[in-house]
């Protein structure tokens, strides 16, 4: 890992209006967005009342292309391969429930895949016959790369996971699943929700066909906006799930043709506002640097693991994977991890308790007990780490 330029944490921190009374662990729900992206959204709002939606769109039309540049240059991508969505989900199903799938195709995924992903294989293989398989987990918790590869054959029409799953601090092996994916000529879509914003992510050196992420977690981008890549000569042959008038040119009567490039994935009407606040936070995490950004989320989350496991008495920490990203999640013997998160809220410090059936394959297989996720981010601090160990500690007093 490349460590890039130590963040100016002052700097972020003074940037981000939201850090200065509360202490925000929940960066892997939804981050605190810098007060120049939500001025970015306030004034598109303001100008869209002052002159008109359509002619707000009109008249910041360089700074919309724009959107698509930066997400094109964080991926080391083209602008034309980029489509603008309103979610994760949103973005990943329009890929996948765009691809011809017929009986006894196979769709291999991950046992830490994210519900939404794994209900749409399942209900894409209601729909079309095709099977979903889950491709083993190695000793480190990460998708078996060695695995994956002897399930590969002409029958597997998809490889789609998670790159940093919904549920843990575990990075799975995103490049390596792409030089299998692609000796084998298999479409190889990447849940890069949880990754993108912390992570760099470059598709050359990925391999993958497609691409998603959402705007409001690392990101720090509005709720509400996204992305979806696909890589030009895939999206050539792909025939979208659905198609409105600006996705297609509407020909005459009985013809339409799809735009040539990613747009044949959108829709026509989007919230330019969210949209374009969310270019601003993707221009903020190009000016940071990724690997910088990378560095520095790692640096606080592997401290804070260490320290729950050495000052907190029943702190398990569940993450696994041989490398790790900004988000820690773990247990704290039978306390009732609601309760606690509201207490902790009461001293002004978020973090999130995660659902079960987020991830069910893997909590039904670890046997997970209700974790605390604890996710991080560049404005966050070791004095911050300091105070969540400490009302961790002191919540734990009977009263
Ligand atoms: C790994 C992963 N994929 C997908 C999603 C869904 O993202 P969205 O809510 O933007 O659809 C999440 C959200 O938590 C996630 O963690």
């Amino acid at each position: 890992m490349s460590h890039g330029v130590p963040i100016d944490v002052a700097r972020a921190r003074g940037e981000t209006s939201g850090c200065r009374d509360l202490i925000h662990f929940n960066n892997a729900g939804a981050s605190l967005p810098t007060d120049a992206t939500l001025r970015t959204q306030i004034e598109h709002l303001e100008l869209e009342a002052r002159i008109g939606g359509y002619e707000a769109h009109a008249q910041e039309q360089g700074r919309i292309d724009g959107i698509y540049h930066s997400i094109a240059t964080m991926l080391n991508a083209a602008p034309t391969e980029i489509a603008l969505s309103t979610s994760n989900t949103a973005a990943f199903d329009l890929f996948l429930y765009s691809l011809p799938f017929a009986a006894g195709d196979r769709i291999l995924t991950t046992q830490s895949e994210y519900g939404a992903n794994y209900i749409a294989y399942l209900h894409i293989a209601e729909k079309t016959g095709a099977i979903v398989e889950v491709v083993p987990n190695n000793g480190a918790g990460e998708i078996d790369v060695e695995a994956l590869e002897l399930m590969a054959d002409e029958r597997v029409k998809l490889i789609s996971i998670n790159h940093i799953p919904t549920n843990g601090g575990l990075v799975n092996p995103a490049a390596e699943v792409g030089r299998i994916a692609r000796s084998h000529g298999i479409t190889y879509l990447l849940d890069a929700c949880q990754s993108a914003g912390q992570l760099p992510l470059d598709v050359e050196a990925i391999g993958c066909d497609a691409l998603t992420a959402t705007g409001r977690k690392f990101m720090r981008g509005p709720r509400g906006t996204a992305f979806l890549y696909v890589r030009q000569p895939v999206l050539e042959t792909m025939h979208p799930a659905m198609v409105d008038h600006d996705a297609a040119h509407w020909v005459d009567g009985s013809t339409y043709e799809l735009k040539p490039d990613a747009q044949r994935f959108e829709v026509w009407e989007k919230g330019w506002a969210g949209l374009l606040g969310f270019g601003n936070a993707v221009d903020e995490a190009l000016g940071w640097g990724l690997p910088s950004i990378e560095a520095r989320v790692t640096e606080l989350a592997d401290s804070f693991r260490e320290r729950l496991i050495e000052e907190v008495p029943g702190a398990l920490v569940h993450d696994l994977g041989i490398k790790k990203c900004g988000i820690v999640t773990f247990s704290l013997g039978d306390r009732n991890l609601d309760k606690l998160k509201a207490e902790l809220q009461a001293r002004r410090i978020n973090v999130s308790v995660q659902p079960p059936g987020s991830a069910l394959l893997d909590t039904m297989a670890r046997d997970l007990p209700p974790m605390i996720r604890a996710s991080v981010h560049i404005f966050n601090t070791h004095d911050e780490i300091d105070a969540l160990i400490s009302a961790l500690l002191a919540t734990s007093q009977p009263d």
